[in-house]
């Protein structure tokens, strides 16, 4: 069993039977198996999700649309991102 994405535990058999059953684009694909919801925001899984959409579908990775990146929940000052070197 291969963990495509540790935020949300889909595997790459989740993923794989996700396609057969015909989600077979990123977007429908997330919303089915719930990969790239994670706090990572799928910085860690959406490149595996989309290398294993292009080889089940005969594609290339530049064929496939990327999902839609949703902003922030509640807006985050950018203050928050600042390191204070000083400490
Ligand atoms: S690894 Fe998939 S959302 Fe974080």
């Amino acid at each position: 069993m291969k963990i495509i994405c540790r935020c949300e535990d889909i595997t790459e058999n989740d993923i794989v039977r996700a396609i057969r059953e015909g989600y077979n684009d990123m977007e429908s694909l997330k919303r089915v198996t719930g990969f790239g919801t994670g706090p990572c925001q799928g910085k860690g899984c959406v490149l595996a999700v989309m290398k294993i959409l292009a080889r089940e579908t005969n594609k290339n990775t530049a064929e496939l649309r990327p999902i839609t990146a949703r902003t922030p929940l509640d807006p985050v000052y950018m203050g928050v991102f600042v390191v204070d070197r000083k400490h």
